[in-house]
């Protein structure tokens, strides 16, 4: 496995094997690797010839209050498990080299990024879209893979690749979560043992959702009583941010769910602000009553 830290050496290489007619991937991530990453990375490998992997924890997607210099990092864990993992290319960048300090060009995707994470998060989307244009300018990938864990960023990519019309398909990939149900996260690691016994009740209430609308129940304002109230008593420390079903494709705010939709949910419990979101198709239920 090749460790690059140079971006233009990055775009050298892909840029070969792009030449060479080679179908490579891209996994962006910020690193402090988990089952969900190498699940991405596992894709990559068997479905593409050449597999790159960055690990660049990004400043400009966190907000002055949140948690850059404390964000978990093992560079070199990392790269053990990226060469296990079968990588090809890890690119490495010091912030310096991908963003300079009179840096003034952004992505901005202001429909898609305004609401969920944005409200309370209003420059993280922009600086997730621009540091993945550029990496998708550097590494010229024919698929660049991305997990559901965060929907809103996967919905906000999509739009960013259509509108720029870069030469990459977006994948999208399921959440992996831990055998009680907690989606894997690298910021798991700020939970205490006690907020960690409560974190599985976020994704149980989504489920609780979901088992509604399976039942019949399709106003939100119903379902969002019932999962509010499940989380009051089994996430006592947990302070909601928010809990919203939405569209799939635009993300916009429901009121009844008698379509396709997605749940999702952030939570701060104590240091950790987690997400998570599901799929709720009330056409299942037509299937399952047959
Ligand atoms: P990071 O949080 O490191 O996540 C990297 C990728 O792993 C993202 O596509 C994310 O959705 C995916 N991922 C994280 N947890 C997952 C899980 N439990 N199951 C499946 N996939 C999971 O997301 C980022 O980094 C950054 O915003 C980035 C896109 C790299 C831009 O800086």
């Amino acid at each position: 496995m090749d460790i690059i830290t140079d971006p233009h050496a990055l775009q050298t290489r892909a840029f070969e094997w792009r030449c060479a007619g080679m179908k490579t991937a891209l996994v962006p991530t910020m690193g402090y690797f988990h089952e969900g990453h190498l699940a991405l990375m596992d894709h990559g490998r068997t479905n593409s010839d050449k597999l790159m992997v960055s690990l660049f924890v990004n400043p400009t997607q966190f907000g002055p209050s949140e948690d850059l210099d404390s964000y978990p990092r093992d560079a070199e864990r990392d790269a053990q498990l990226a060469r296990d993992a079968g990588v090809d290319a890890l690119f490495m960048p010091a912030p310096e080299s991908m963003f300079a300090t009179d840096h003034g060009t952004w992505v901005e995707v202001p429909g898609l990024a305004a609401g969920l994470c944005g409200a309370t998060r209003p420059t993280h989307f922009r600086g997730v879209a621009t540091v993945v244009a550029k990496l998708l300018v550097l590494a010229m990938p024919t698929m660049a893979i991305f997990g559901e864990k965060d929907f809103q960023q996967l919905s906000v990519i999509r739009r960013m690749v259509r509108d720029l019309m870069l030469p990459t398909t977006v994948v999208g990939r399921p959440i992996v979560r831990e055998p009680d149900g907690l989606a894997k996260s690298s910021r798991n690691a700020y939970l205490t043992s006690g907020e960690r016994r409560q974190a599985p009740a976020l994704f149980k209430g989504l489920v609780l959702a979901h088992n509604m609308v399976m039942g019949g129940e399709q106003d939100v304002d119903v379902l969002k009583k019932y999962v509010i109230s499940y989380y009051t008593e089994n996430l006592p420390d947990g302070e909601l941010d928010y809990l919203e079903f939405v569209d799939p494709e635009s993300l916009a705010l429901l009121t009844r769910v008698n379509a396709p939709c997605r749940v999702a949910v952030a939570m701060r419990l104590g240091k950790a602000r987690l997400i998570d979101n599901l799929c709720i198709d009330p056409s299942d239920r037509l299937v399952s009553e047959k």
